[in-house]
């Protein structure tokens, strides 16, 4: 089966645009084969990210999350290549920073589980819709 037409969402955080990781970030995602196939830099609404963390409604982070991840520019992407989204996952570690393995983007770059530097989808299922919710409308 041929799965390099697999595609997932990544973004990265306002620390992450902030300290000015962007290159590097997106370095890491090039040197495993997978491509960058749409980015842009965009300071997100409310509503979109409410949207994207809906399944986090009524938890203790969800508002602090949309507050912080509101703050200031994030870049989107979209990411192509097999196993795009699991190897996505990988690449970022584990959530909490204290968890996350060295060589990691959150492990290498992040100390703090709310600016933890990056978001990607966690499902095939959760990929298409992120990036119908971000890039919807939009491709190419
Ligand atoms: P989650 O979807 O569990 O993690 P991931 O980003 O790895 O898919 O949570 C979404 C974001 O919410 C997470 O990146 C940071 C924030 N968050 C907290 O601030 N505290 C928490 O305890 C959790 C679980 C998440
Ligand atoms: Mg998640």
């Amino acid at each position: 089966m041929n799965n390099s037409g697999d595609r997932t969402f990544v973004m990265i955080k306002p620390d992450g645009v902030s300290r000015g990781l962007v290159g590097e970030i997106v370095s890491r995602i090039e040197a495993t084969g997978l491509r960058v196939e749409q980015m842009r830099l965009e300071r997100l609404s409310q509503e979109i990210v409410e949207e994207n963390y809906a399944e986090h409604r009524g938890k203790e982070f969800f508002e602090p999350t949309v507050a912080y991840v509101t703050s200031g520019p994030v870049v989107l992407m979209i990411v192509t290549g097999t196993g795009a989204q699991a190897i996505m996952r990988k690449l970022m570690g584990a959530t909490n920073p204290t968890d996350a393995a060295p060589g990691t983007i959150r492990g290498d770059f992040a100390l703090d589980i709310s600016a933890n530097v990056i978001h990607g989808s966690d499902s095939p299922e959760s990929a298409a819709r992120e990036i119908a919710l971000f890039f919807g409308g939009r491709e190419a």
